[in-house]
């Protein structure tokens, strides 16, 4: 069977055109076409493709025809994307993909829908040329990976006999320069909470009341600024308590790497860096944990002065995770430790939201040496061997609920921009990402 090759640009134009905003109610319909999208994608590349309803969004799953005697591999990644605020930043609309020198900018682009369509291009190249893959596939793509892949530890449960597999791979993380191949060994979890505060039943005049009431407003900023000393060390109190040190071979491995402070503040646009007192930056955004405001409000926001005593105030806060902690345990922990700082005059509600592990695997197991050599083969020179910061829950899912390890193979670049305004991937990550594809696909067939 030989058709033409689709053009991969084109493909992924055609992806990134569904505006498929998990966690938003009001973008449903796109997040179902955009499944719908893929699964016919799925279909024309030579798979046996199938959308499952979830109570939330869907998952796809694609395979081929499994055979006795090859290894089983799973490819996961998600179809959902962050949302676009603030969308004035953008240079062109989010969902109105475009190329600029070699460059695509979209909503989705590097994350994850550049990355996951690589796979499934080189499935289809391979499927075109040879017939069939090397290895029995298992395509796993889910809608709702940016909101905690809610339904998905469900769903795998549910299928746990026809999802089956000796290993997944992933290609949803980062590359530490352009061209340069890493393998990512783990990954940092994440938990998170709310702050609510609440004071007068209503938003009060401020010379009527003001002196007489908690202001909820500084009591949030209270709270928010016992969470660190001024060395950047988190002050809850065990927070730490867990946390497993980096290794030798970590810290020699990642003292070579191409990522300076000049090139993080340039990322980033800060003029100085600060983090955690005595650790590297590398350590700071991959082995240690953290606590971070996401955003915080209450009060008035609009021009000019309004002179009131806001009734309430919030404050959003996530914690990444690392080695050996625990998120409900950390929870348990930072709930103890703002109630103790809660100012009086003020009620304190602490809702907690999505959660998920680290994760953390052998680089040098046969699989990940095997990752390895993929790697190196689609870019040349050795792969460097990161932690991530960034967290993919479901991977330790995989683990608890399929007993099988996770291979990390990032395609995004520093500057791609994931969940920032022009998210871009750039054209050439796309076309690597078709040949790491084939590559892994060999590599793990001979594992
Ligand atoms: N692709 C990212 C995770 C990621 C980014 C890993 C960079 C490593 C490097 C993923 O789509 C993501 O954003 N995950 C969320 C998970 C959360 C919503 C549970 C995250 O890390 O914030
Ligand atoms: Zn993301």
């Amino acid at each position: 069977m030989s058709q033409t090759a689709p053009d991969p640009v084109q493909e992924l134009f055609a992806f990134l055109r569904f505006a498929s905003i998990s966690t938003d109610a009001d973008y449903k319909k796109p997040t179902r076409e955009c499944a719908e999208w893929l699964t016919a994608e799925l279909t024309a590349a030579g798979l046996a493709a199938e959308l499952h309803p979830t109570p939330g969004h869907p998952v796809v799953v694609a395979r081929n025809q499994h055979r006795a005697g090859r290894r089983t591999v799973m490819i996961y990644g998600h179809y959902d994307v962050q949302p676009v605020d603030p969308v004035e930043l953008w240079t062109s609309p989010p969902f109105e993909p475009v190329e600029k020198d070699g460059v695509i900018y979209a909503r989705g682009s590097t994350d994850n829908k550049g990355q996951i369509l690589a796979h499934i291009l080189g499935v289809a190249e391979t499927i075109r040329e040879e017939g069939d893959v090397p290895v029995n596939l298992i395509i796993l793509v889910e809608g709702e990976e940016e909101v905690g892949s809610v339904h998905l530890e469900e769903f795998l449960v549910k299928h746990r006999e026809t999802l089956k597999c000796d290993v997944v791979a992933v290609s949803d993380t980062g590359m530490v320069a352009p061209g340069v191949p890493t393998f990512s060994y783990g990954l940092r979890g994440v938990a998170s909470m709310d702050v609510l505060v609440k004071g007068p039943a209503m938003d009060l005049h401020s010379g009527i009341y003001g002196g007489a009431v908690a202001n909820p407003a500084t009591a949030i900023a209270q709270l928010v600024a016992s969470l660190h000393d001024e060395n950047g060390h988190v002050r809850v109190e065990k927070f730490y308590d867990d946390v497993a040190p980096v290794e030798d071979w970590e810290r020699e491995a990642w003292k070579t790497l191409p990522m300076t402070d000049a090139d993080l503040k340039k990322l980033t646009g800060v003029k100085s860096l600060f983090g955690e007192a005595g650790y590297t930056n590398m350590e700071r955004t991959t082995a240690r944990p953290t606590a971070e405001v996401n955003g915080i409000g209450g009060g008035y926001q609009g021009q000019g002065s309004k002179t009131v005593v806001p009734s309430k105030a919030f404050a959003k806060l996530t914690f990444r995770l690392v080695p050996n902690q625990n998120p409900a345990v950390i929870l348990d922990r930072v709930e103890a430790h703002l109630r103790k700082h809660c100012p009086p005059g003020v009620e304190l509600e602490l809702p907690r939201g999505h959660s998920g592990d680290w994760y953390l695997t052998d680089p040098n197991s046969k699989d990940g040496l095997a990752a390895q050599r993929a790697l190196q083969q689609t870019f040349g020179g050795k792969p460097a061997l990161i932690r991530e910061g960034g967290s993919i829950p479901i991977v330790q899912t995989f683990k608890k609920v399929l007993g099988v390890e996770t291979l990390l193979l990032g395609l995004a670049l520093p500057d791609c921009r994931a969940h920032s305004p022009n998210e871009n991937f750039p054209v050439a990550n796309l076309l690597a990402g078709i040949r790491l594809n084939r590559a892994l696909l060999r590599e793990l067939a001979k594992a």
